[in-house]
């Protein structure tokens, strides 16, 4: 099946959302294992903000799965992104984020690359007779920087970023995502859930009214939404008038205007929330900018990582706004943790079928759909006999090449 990145459907007219994933492809390795080749090593992964690498030399990693990619500026200003690992045993070379003086020095025994990635320099190259140094190299893999966020691939083709954006780009464009700088550390939490089920979880706003009681007091869910068959949805939330009984919330509220001035009017008094199948969620608020993503650890644990960016220079009410944001959201966060470490626990019932899906649960079912296309096997409703899943995988995909 080909999807089109123009296709724009709404679930809202759909009679009815088709079944969700069965439950054993949130609990098992080898699925695991294939989802990793083929939703994060193989789709776009965002490493951070060009803001974030400013100089020549300065580098910022990011772990996916067991594997790790580095962004580095060149002498030429160039970002360019590579494997984290040294062509000549296999040391990880660059730690978390900072700069590099000049070169890159792997320190086990001290290969150096220039900041292009090309090899340098070998420490005793007499003992390596007859080397060419021309090919070995850092691994290079594909980048791509879309409003000032820099992604990366490390293998595969496909849509670009801006593909995948290509009906809602002008958002980023329109809270001047490009200028923006990082506002917080990154955080990072290790959730007992499968990575599915925290991506789910993302999508849906069924659960809010129930699972987030402040922030349903404070926002107005699915006020307007759209599926896009690119792997994006998006949603548009409303803050309140009515003021919240608590006082962080009612204090939002009462600040939230002083953020206006940055956006377009009809931006004014709303949040707005992207995902990107299958693992990136970007908030866009008038005071800052959110992310949260999730990294596979294993079938049922999943680093959750979130990252903060906003204009330079706020004012006091915005610098305050982004507090109690990140406090407000804070909390989300804990209780999303919580209800999908439930959701874990519950899928591995002996005997569980899941039930219906409701219309706001359109976004995950689109997701699914996508995984079921992409990863053939996870669409049976029982797991092959183990260590037969790839091949069955594979034997599907070719079916699917043949219709
Ligand atoms: S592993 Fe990097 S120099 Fe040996
Ligand atoms: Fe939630």
């Amino acid at each position: 099946m080909t999807k089109s990145s123009k296709t724009v459907k709404s679930i809202a007219n759909a009679d009815s959302v088709g079944q969700p994933l069965a439950p054993w492809t949130y609990a098992n390795q080898e699925v695991f294992n294939l989802e990793y080749e083929t939703l994060f090593l193989s789709r776009w992964q965002l490493v951070g903000h060009v803001n974030d690498v400013p100089g020549i030399g300065d580098f910022m990693t990011l772990d996916i799965g067991r594997d790790s990619v580095v962004v580095l500026r060149g002498k030429d200003h160039e970002l360019r992104a590579f494997l984290n690992v040294c062509r000549h045993r296999a040391s990880r070379i660059f730690e978390e984020s900072g700069t590099c003086q000049g070169v890159v020095r792997c320190p086990y025994h001290g290969w150096t690359y220039q900041l292009d990635g090309s090899l340098m320099a070998i420490p005793q190259q007499e003992n390596f007779p007859g080397i060419d140094k021309s090919g070995l190299g850092l691994h290079a893999i594909q980048i791509e920087v879309f409003h000032g966020l820099v992604f990366v691939r490390v293998k595969g083709t496909g849509l670009s970023v801006a593909d995948h954006f290509a009906h809602t780009g002008h958002y980023f464009k329109e809270y001047d995502v490009e200028n923006y700088e990082k506002i917080a550390e990154p955080t990072v939490q290790v959730w007992d859930a499968n990575w599915k089920i925290a991506w789910d979880n993302y999508q849906e706003n069924y659960h809010i009214p129930i699972g987030h009681p402040g922030l349903h007091r404070l926002v107005k869910e699915n006020d307007e939404w759209d599926e896009l068959d690119s792997g994006v949805n998006f949603g548009v939330f409303v803050i309140r008038e009515k003021p919240s009984r608590i006082e962080e919330e009612r204090r939002y509220q009462e600040m939230f205007h002083h953020a206006d001035r940055r956006i377009p009017d009809h931006l004014k008094g709303k949040w707005v929330q992207f995902g990107l199948t299958p693992n990136l969620g970007v908030d866009l608020y008038p005071e800052m900018l959110d992310i949260f993503q999730l990294m596979p650890v294993g079938p049922d644990r999943t680093v959750v990582r979130s990252a903060f960016y906003g204009h330079k220079n706020p004012t006091p009410e915005e610098a305050e706004l982004r507090r109690l944001n990140m406090s407000i959201n804070d909390a989300v966060n804990e209780e999303d943790e919580i209800l999908c470490a439930r959701v874990q626990k519950g899928i591995q019932t002996h005997g569980y079928r899941p039930g219906p899906l409701s219309l706001q649960e359109g976004s995950m079912f689109n997701s699914h759909e996508m995984m079921r296309d992409l990863i053939p096997v996870m669409s049976l409703k029982d797991a092959p006999p183990a260590n037969t899943i790839r091949q069955k995988n594979e034997e599907l995909l070719a079916e699917q090449h043949c219709d």
